[in-house]
């Protein structure tokens, strides 16, 4: 097996997180250059991969596929989407295996393993929070993809366990370090709470303390502060911002510069979710990160339209909504962002909303 450069984990490398639906090529483009040191593709279906391949994707959608788009494309530097971590979910060891063992062969070099969605119609399928909550079957598909991938490329994603009573992060966590992964991440709530109550941090600082591999920390981090607090409470050795990338993805920038003040700089307690008074975005730069999202938007090629508005356009729009959503004065543009239909329109639109800026 051909070895690999250890992927950055440090507080000067922050990750994008996989995000369903929203870390696609341009949005990671976009967060590369605002400061993401590593990012995730959003997670693919192993099962889902292997069987469109073996069809040979004959006169079918390959929805799996189209997930993984990256770099080298027309107009765009193969090391623009790099380091770039395939994140896959799934509850059968084999497939995962192959997964990454079709991936390795298309050139994708490390992968994750979501251990902690807590949607239903993943849970069903045995994978997400439900392949975590069955330890044994977790750590089998663990060494299925570690075998098809080799040293060095592959870590784990996942919650405390499934509820209170079914804790298991920390026996989670040395098992999966024991076999082999190369980063831990977890997101320290409970798969039956969603997104409700506070990320425990705390839980961070006792999983670091029990493995050697790298602890990376997910849950909670809207903002550059949040994030330097964290990292401080915890010890965790590295970071992914998620929900806070979506709402502001300069904040990769913003947590790198927060993070090299030092602490006498970090603002107090508790910024969370409730804070948008912290998290309210400099005018023309939120301005510069709309136009600049359409553009990598439109530089990656996209579904066909079939003569209706831009796909592409109509995905983008949802992410600008929430760049903008503690811009003082931009309800009616997000309102009417959600009826704009053609390009020429979204660029009205955008002049419009940011007047004078
Ligand atoms: C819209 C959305 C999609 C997500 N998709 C994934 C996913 O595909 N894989 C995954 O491991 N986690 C996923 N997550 C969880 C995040 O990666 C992250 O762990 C979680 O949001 C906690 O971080 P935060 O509180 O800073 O947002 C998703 C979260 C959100 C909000």
């Amino acid at each position: 097996m051909s070895k690999v450069a250890p992927l950055p984990i440090g507080p000067a490398f922050p990750w994008l997180a996989p995000l369903a639906g929203r870390t696609d090529l341009p949005f990671r483009l976009l967060c590369r250059e605002q400061g993401a040191a590593v990012a995730c593709t959003e997670m693919v279906s192993a099962r889902g991969l292997v069987y469109e391949t073996r069809s040979g994707g004959r006169g079918k959608a390959l929805p799996s596929r189209a997930l993984l788009l990256s770099t080298p494309l027309p107009g765009l530097r193969a090391e623009s989407d790099v380091p770039l971590v395939v994140q896959l979910f799934g509850g059968e060891p084999f497939f995962l295996g192959e997964a990454v063992a079709l991936l390795r062969s298309w050139g994708y070099a490390y992968f994750d393993l979501n251990l902690g969605c807590p949607v239903p119609k993943v849970v069903k399928s045995g994978a997400g929070a439900a392949l975590a909550r069955n330890a044994a079957l977790a750590l089998e598909a663990a060494r299925a993809m570690l075998e098809a991938a080799g040293p060095g490329r592959v870590g784990f994603k996942f919650r405390l366990g499934w509820n209170r009573e079914e804790e298991n992060y920390l026996e989670l966590g040395e098992a999966l370090a024991g076999s082999g992964a190369s980063w831990l991440t977890l997101h320290p709530r409970y798969a039956r709470q969603g997104f409700s109550g506070r990320a425990d941090w705390g839980a961070l600082a006792r999983l670091k303390s029990a493995v050697k591999a790298p602890v990376l920390a997910s849950g909670d981090l809207f903002t550059a502060e949040d994030a330097v607090r964290c990292l401080r409470e915890s010890g965790a050795d590295g970071l992914m911002f998620a929900r806070g990338a979506l709402y502001n993805p300069a904040v990769f920038g913003e947590f790198k510069a927060a993070w090299s003040r030092g602490p006498a700089e970090v603002a107090g307690e508790g910024a969370g979710e409730g804070s948008r008074e912290e998290r309210r975005p400099d005018v023309s730069r939120l301005k510069r990160l709309v136009l600049r999202h359409a553009e990598l938007v439109r530089a990656v090629p996209g579904k066909e339209s079939r003569g209706g508005p831009d796909p592409r356009l109509l995905k983008m729009r949802g992410a600008v909504q929430l760049y903008v959503r503690d811009f003082p004065g931009s309800r009616a543009f997000r309102q009417d962002l959600g009826f704009c239909r053609d390009w020429d329109n979204f660029y009205q639109l955008t002049d419009d909303c940011f007047a004078g800026n």
